[in-house]
């Protein structure tokens, strides 16, 4: 046999400089629930790496991520059901406090990258991303909410703004808002392919934000579709949009791949609560290896084409490196 593969897989020290593909602390965010209240730290049921924080434990949480390397955090907030209403006025309320953790974290932290999360769900009476209108998600009076919300955000401190609501012309109008209020160097993170997954079960449980009425199949994605992914991409290329973003991971790493060969903008992955839960639940058995699950799992999603990867799993994972 003239060829042997076998003969670059002989050593670690071969397997390591032949290697195609690294995942360090620097391609994780960490998403991070924030409560109303002080000294709470409250364990997800069904996302039990996860926790609802309020600002002071979330505070140390942030600094023990940033000692392990990892400086960018998404962060969503649980609205308690009396401040929700149809238009989602709390999410651009001064008093918000979400908005307000934002400014404390920057203050204590400020080398530490916040991105936000911009849709009407969590503070919508109707649990939907949009405005209900006669049972209708309506497209283009949610835009100016979005935009306001954008702009608090901004105005709060978050360095990237996340749009995650799937309306049409957002990453435009949050673009333009933001400009127009002078935010020219706060960035985007569009949710570009965000298909209606059944996988964000646990979040939907972590923030009480279950929709009210039906599902979120007229604005999110259908999963057989990829053609759609490459139509959202190219028109979040065109309306500004810094970063785009494939949700969920691993299910959708054919998608991952076709949008970063297709753009090449810097592209992220979301490996949501379900996909974590599910490793977890797994490992919780005993039937998977936890230790090496983690790391394999995020550096398939690196591989695939994602420059970035939001994971449940980031801080363990970051500890697991040191
Ligand atoms: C809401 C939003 C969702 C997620 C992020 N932002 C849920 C949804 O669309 O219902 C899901 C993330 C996860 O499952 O980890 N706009």
């Amino acid at each position: 046999m003239l060829r042997r593969p076998r003969r670059n897989r002989k050593s670690q020290a071969v397997r390591s400089a032949i290697a195609e593909t690294y995942i360090g602390e620097q391609h994780m965010i960490m998403p991070l629930f924030l409560v109303l209240g002080s000294g709470i730290k409250d364990q997800i049921a069904s996302l039990p790496m996860a926790y609802r924080w309020s600002l002071d434990t979330m505070m140390n949480e942030i600094g023990e991520c940033l000692l392990l390397g990892i400086d960018k955090f998404i962060i969503f907030p649980a609205i308690p059901e009396d401040l929700k209403d149809k238009t989602a006025t709390y999410s651009y309320d001064p008093d918000n406090f979400y908005l307000q953790a934002a400014t404390k974290i920057k203050e204590k932290y400020p080398t530490v990258c916040l991105i936000s999360d911009v849709a009407m769900d969590p503070y919508s009476s109707d649990g939907h991303d949009g405005l209900v209108r006669d049972g209708k998600i309506v497209n283009d009076e949610t835009l100016p909410i979005l935009a306001k919300m954008a702009v608090a955000q901004a105005e709060a401190g978050f360095d990237i703004i996340g749009p995650s609501d799937m309306m049409d012309g957002r990453v435009e109008i949050i673009r333009l808002a933001l400009d127009a209020a002078g935010y020219t160097d706060t960035s985007i993170m569009s949710y570009t392919a965000k298909y209606a997954s059944a996988l964000y079960g646990p979040f939907r449980d972590a923030l009480d934000s279950v929709p009210k009425v039906g599902d979120k199949k007229t604005y999110q994605m259908d999963p057989s579709n990829i053609n759609e992914a490459l139509i959202e991409a190219q028109l979040d290329m065109e309306e500004g949009a810094d970063f785009i973003m494939i949700k969920p991971a691993l299910h959708y790493l054919d998608v991952i791949r076709e949008l970063k060969t297709s753009f090449s903008m810097p592209t992220v992955a979301y490996h949501v609560s379900g996909e974590c839960a599910m490793l977890y639940a797994a490992c919780a058995n005993g039937w998977l290896d936890r230790k090496k699950m983690v790391p394999e799992t995020l550096l398939s999603i690196r591989r695939a084409g994602a420059d970035l990867v939001i994971s449940y799993f980031a801080k363990e994972f970051a500890e697991s490196l040191h």
